[in-house]
């Protein structure tokens, strides 16, 4: 089943262009570059307000889509991880939608959130990878991934599906909003068509990344920085990082470094930087800078323009394609699983199966 791959997660890893391209099928038309979603039968313009809840990997696409939903269609969104959601007594105001996000579809915490919204009058959807789950049947609107079983534990092309899914339903409800004319929506749809091939190109740099995973592998701490929509990324990283290399690491927003986490840095730490060029790459510079000054050890994930403006003096870069804002985050997923991935084999672990984890945490 693992055809020519030596695990389920590194195959998981490569067929991330086919089945985000599958999952966007389901979402755009490209014929006239809609966006097209599943029939809804309750008013999307008339939502005020938007709760995200999810765990672990899940929630960073949450995290990520919350910048969509805000950006797009000027809607608040609200976001938390299902373990603390329910106990904190969240107000819940009418015309609220709750979108739970899961590959499983059973987690515990985030079924448990979704009963307490749904008691409390909130539109239910569902952005599952099993259409069967049973977030999926307590549903109003399920937004299926098209992501197929997947087997290994770290959670990867499920990851870059929901994304692909909650990029497509801002969109929609920026158009529903009034917010979103049709020749923006026309760019959305263009730029989203445009992940597959992208995620190819990120793919092709896999040999760099096994390169550089011996430099990493001995660490005992990473940090990862990210700002902005790459912000999750790094707390995506740094999750993988953890759950399959057993290194600890930590994702920061970049600007939050100097707020005390710069008081590890030293030569032993590597700190991996997530940072496509844009508005927000200057900064992420010169958060970088702040590191190198103390020694730190900096891995550089940018295009070929941000590698130019600074790569030199990184101990390893590794590029990406140069794409639009909108698809970074898909396209950044990539270099964060397969460094997670290599270093996990330098280091000999259980990377399908990594020690303590299960695949649905059905338990609260
Ligand atoms: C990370 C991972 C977990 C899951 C989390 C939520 O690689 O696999 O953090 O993302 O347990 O699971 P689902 O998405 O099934 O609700």
């Amino acid at each position: 089943e693992k055809g020519n791959y030596r695990h389920f997660m590194q195959k998981e890893i490569y067929e991330q262009p086919t089945v985000v391209a599958q999952t966007l099928n389901s979402y755009v038309r490209q014929a006239d570059e809609s966006v097209a979603l599943p029939q809804i039968d309750f008013d999307l313009s008339a939502i005020k307000r938007i709760t995200i809840v999810a765990c672990g990997t899940s929630f960073y696409a949450g995290m990520v889509a919350k910048y969509w939903f805000e950006t797009f269609a000027r809607v608040p969104v609200d976001i938390d991880v299902a373990s603390e959601f329910r106990y904190r007594e969240p107000v819940l105001e009418e015309g609220g939608l709750a979108i739970f996000i899961s590959q499983s579809g059973e987690t515990a915490d985030t079924l448990a959130a979704l009963r307490h919204c749904k008691e409390n009058g909130q539109t239910i959807a569902t952005v599952v990878n099993v259409p069967t789950s049973s977030m999926a049947r307590e549903a109003d609107l399920i937004l299926p991934t098209h992501a197929g079983p997947e087997i290994g534990v770290a959670s990867t092309k499920a990851f870059t599906c929901q994304l692909a899914v909650l990029a497509a339903l801002a969109a929609h409800l920026a158009v529903a909003k009034g917010k979103m004319n049709r020749a923006e929506e026309q760019e959305v749809v263009r730029h989203l068509i445009e992940a597959p091939a992208a995620l190819n190109a990120a793919l092709d740099h896999d040999d760099d990344i096994a390169a550089m995973a011996p430099l990493i592998a001995p660490a005992r701490d990473v940090l990862y920085l990210g700002r902005g929509p790459d912000y999750p990324l790094a707390l995506e990283g740094a999750l993988k990082l953890k759950e399959i290399s057993y290194i600890h690491a930590e994702g920061y927003a970049s600007g939050e470094m100097k707020h005390g986490p710069i008081a590890l840095i030293d030569e032993e730490v590597p700190v991996i930087v997530l940072a496509p060029s844009g508005p927000l790459f200057e900064k992420t510079v010169s958060n970088m800078e702040e590191v190198r000054a103390r020694g730190g050890q900096v891995v550089l994930i940018s295009d070929a323009k941000g590698l130019a403006e600074a790569g030199d003096g990184c101990i390893a870069t590794i590029e990406m394609p140069d794409v639009h804002p909108l698809i970074a985050p898909l396209v950044y997923a990539v270099p964060v699983q397969l460094l997670a991935y290599h270093v996990a084999v330098v280091k000999g672990t259980d990377v399908d199966q990594p020690r303590n984890l299960a695949k649905s945490v059905t338990v609260e």
